[in-house]
């Protein structure tokens, strides 16, 4: 059942080349450059007439929300909000007409999450799940359903169900964007012709795990390790640490690199490992500057980068790289570095894997 693999998360790691494939299948088109979302059940006119998002997750499909945020805002120019869902329902939130709820939820049961969604649905407010679960609780309460198409995820840890949300927060910005007059339909072929990469550029990370499982076994006993990521890579930065801590039960924190000299890097000691998102793109000067500010504390710096980028070894003391993408698309490959990351972290500390200590894979309790 594990098809050779030694856990159910390595394996489902693995199948991220898959599972992305058959999410995106069926609902883009390169010839037209148009995105078919069916389900969403919204016309070009109920599109064009939001004026808010409101995302809703727990955990790990937070992080996807964050992202989607980012996108929303980004592509599409729609403001977007973003609650976790324990707090969503105790802060009277402020609703305002024109507004599409996202929730999103892998399992379909997390009870915070069912919660903050009928919390919403009762101030009228179309609600869209986003989930990888047929016929789970949301399911039956939320107006609309989008799936990701990952297959079962067995593993506690969420991996090929984030990677999958994450391609759909894409799909819908996009189509969003397009409706809105914001992106061209050339500009979406050539989104499409790259978001089909991903799959092949993923397997390309695949085969170089090596470096990785090598990478982490050096820094298995470290007492705590620090991620860090600007604009669309800063989720990925907080995903990564989460990972890391669910699995390893290390001591890992995630930040946004240019908020590390707020405070946090009085944490920095001589030899604590900083991972941190370098992939090209409009921060990359800024997060060399944050890379330089680590250093200055004698911390190390594993740096993910492209594999073009030949600046980056002069300033990281380890380079992991993934394959050079679109900037908009790279968290879909530094998120598998850092869940390889966390694998082979967790595998050299001898911890139980697909079922960590203290966690389940539906949260049902509030
Ligand atoms: C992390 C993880 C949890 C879940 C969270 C929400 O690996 O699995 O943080 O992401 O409990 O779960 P869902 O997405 O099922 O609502």
């Amino acid at each position: 059942e594990k098809a050779g693999y030694e856990h159910f998360m390595l394996k489902e790691i693995h199948e991220q080349v898959s599972a992305i494939h058959n999410t995106l299948a069926g609902k883009v088109s390169e010839l037209e450059g148009t995105i078919d979302l069916k389900e969403l059940n919204m016309s070009e006119e109920e599109i064009r007439k939001l004026s808010r998002v409101q995302i809703l997750a727990c955990g790990t499909s937070w992080h996807a929300g964050l992202l989607g945020k980012y996108l929303f805002e980004q592509l599409a120019g729609i403001h977007c909000d973003i609650d976790i869902c324990s707090e969503y329902r105790y802060r009277s939130p402020v609703m305002n007409d024109g507004t599409l709820a996202i929730a999103i939820t892998q399992s379909g049961e997390t009870a915070d999450t069912l919660a903050a969604v009928r919390e919403i649905m009762s101030y009228n407010c179309p609600t869209l799940a986003i989930t990888n679960v047929v016929g789970s609780t949301i399911t039956r309460e939320a107006n609309s359903v989008l799936y990701t198409i990952a297959g079962p995820e067995i593993g506690v840890a969420a991996t090929k169900t984030f990677s999958t949300q994450l391609i759909l927060l894409y799909l819908l910005a996009v189509k969003f964007a397009l409706a809105r007059g914001k992106l061209s339909p050339d500009y979406v072929k050539r989104f499409i012709t790259a978001i089909r990469k991903v799959p092949g550029q993923i397997q390309q990370i695949l085969n170089q795990k090596e470096a990785i499982k090598e990478c982490a076994e050096n820094f298995a006993n470290s007492k705590s390790y620090f991620f860090l990521g600007r604009h669309l890579n800063y989720p990925i930065a907080l995903e990564g640490a989460l990972k890391l801590k669910e699995i390893s039960y290390l001591h890992a924190e995630g930040f946004a690199a240019g908020e590390l000299k707020h405070g946090p890097i009085a944490l920095l000691e001589k030899g604590t490992p900083v991972i941190t998102i370098a992939t090209r793109g409009q921060t990359y000067d800024k997060v060399l500057s944050n890379i330089k500010e680590v250093k200055a504390r004698d911390a190390i710096v594993i740096a993910v980068a492209d594999n073009t980028d030949t600046e980056i070894g002069k300033y990281a003391d380890i380079v992991l790289t993934v394959p050079r993408s679109d900037e908009l698309l790279s968290p879909l490959l530094s998120v598998v570095v850092l869940q390889l990351l966390a694998y082979y972290t967790a595998l050299a500390r001898g911890c139980s894997i697909d079922k960590p200590r203290n966690l389940a894979k539906s949260v049902t309790v509030e």
